[in-house]
């Protein structure tokens, strides 16, 4: 691979030794993927931040690299174990609370904005169509490179440090026009509404193309709310890191002639299987990905004047959380007995084995209570989970 002379003498470490450690990595993953060269990246957001997955090792390195590690760009966080403010109501012990606030420390020494959401782009880290990024988290890449139009890989978390300490990444993969155009296409006959029907219909067409990128006709309209909700699936049940729908997204691509049809039938089937039997909700979850301020008014909407009578979390970004704060819509949720679990979610919080069925209108969400966190699942609109909640 081609190095410019910075980028040698960022190699050879005379910029120190995290640049170094840094270039390392990109260096050898751009070998490994034959890219000639690195290019520049105009924002970061690093997934892998929960003590549960990063260990005493994960800490380490993360505390070695803040020693002389700087971001170079705009560069967030994904969530994080626990709320960083209320994360005693949420009954996370106070040992793993220690660890956690020392890896969000490392992060914000080396200058990561410890935003902890998995959707950035509701919260300022928002580029635009055609932009170089280097994302991790595979719903928000699926959301930046198929919603927004802008182009990353699926980085891991110390690809992604990597990038927001040099400021790089290498040019293969999603970077790459070619590597980018649609490859099957899924014509949908049948009304799809909703974020769970979305959902359903990430989990359907990854199960059935994996990570091939898809043409996908037949859906009218969907807000902001329901392409989250379809990235974060997509990107889960088939691994996917770009999606076309037409009328809906920005990206050319050429159409292609294979076809896939999706229908009613294969969407049923899949709610059947997020929705499992012998099954007694004893937690409720809105926000996978992270809910946006018009999930949460509706929520509020919802919510007011009732009590909910199960374990209720509402994840979603700390700023997100400010703003329906002002907006009064906070207040309802909790008068109503909803806990929010800002900065985290239900996925990455050490909470395994203490609920036995999850009721959510996330299918990415039920992929991993059930993988994960050995819950069953129940999938629902928002409306159904506040009755269920208040039942
Ligand atoms: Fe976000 Fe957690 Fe879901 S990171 S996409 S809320 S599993």
């Amino acid at each position: 691979m081609k190095l410019t002379i910075q980028e040698k003498e960022m190699a050879e470490g005379k910029q120190g030794n995290a640049i170094k450690k840094s270039m390392e990595i990109l260096v050898a993953l751009g070998e490994i993927y034959g890219a000639e060269k690195l290019i520049d990246v105009k924002s970061v957001q690093i997934a892998g931040v929960s003590y549960d997955n990063l260990g005493d090792a994960g800490l380490e390195f993360l505390e070695e690299l803040a020693k002389d590690g700087k971001t170079r760009v705009l560069t967030t966080l994904n969530p994080a174990g626990m709320d960083m403010e209320n994360y005693k109501a949420l009954g996370i012990p106070e040992d793993f609370a220690v660890k956690q606030k020392k890896v969000i420390e490392a992060f914000t020494k080396m200058g990561v904005l410890p935003t902890c959401t998995c959707t950035p782009y509701l919260i300022g880290n928002n580029p635009h169509f055609g932009e170089h990024i280097a994302w991790s988290e595979s719903s928000a890449v699926a959301y930046a490179n198929s919603v927004l139009g802008a182009y990353t890989n699926r980085e891991g978390g110390p690809s992604a440090l990597a990038s927001a300490l040099t400021g790089k990444t290498a040019l293969y993969g999603m970077h790459l026009d070619e590597n980018r155009e649609a490859k099957i296409k899924i014509k949908v006959e049948t009304e799809i509404k909703g974020t769970h029907i979305f959902g359903a219909l990430g989990k359907v067409i990854g199960e059935k193309v994996k990570a091939k990128p898809t043409y996908i006709t037949g859906i009218k309209e969907a807000s902001i709310e329901e392409l989250k909700s379809f990235s974060a699936s997509i990107a889960t049940y088939g691994g996917a890191a770009i999606f076309h729908m037409e009328g809906i997204t920005p990206n050319k691509t050429t159409i292609p002639s294979e076809e896939i049809i999706v229908t009613q039938a294969d969407i049923g089937k899949a709610i059947k299987e997020m929705t499992m039997d012998d099954c007694e909700v004893d937690f409720i979850s809105v926000g996978c990905p992270h809910a946006s301020l018009n999930e949460l008014a509706k929520l509020a909407e919802l919510l007011k004047g009732k009590k909910v009578k199960k374990e209720f979390w509402v994840t979603t970004a700390r700023p997100t959380k400010r703003i329906a704060d002002m907006a009064g819509y906070s207040k309802i949720i909790e008068e109503a007995g909803a806990k929010f679990a800002a900065d985290t979610c239900c996925v990455v919080a050490p909470i395994k084995g203490r609920f036995k069925c999850l009721a959510t209108d996330s299918a990415k969400g039920c992929y991993y209570a059930y993988s994960k966190n050995q819950s069953k699942t129940k999938i629902m609109p928002i409306e159904k989970l506040v009755e269920e909640a208040c039942k």
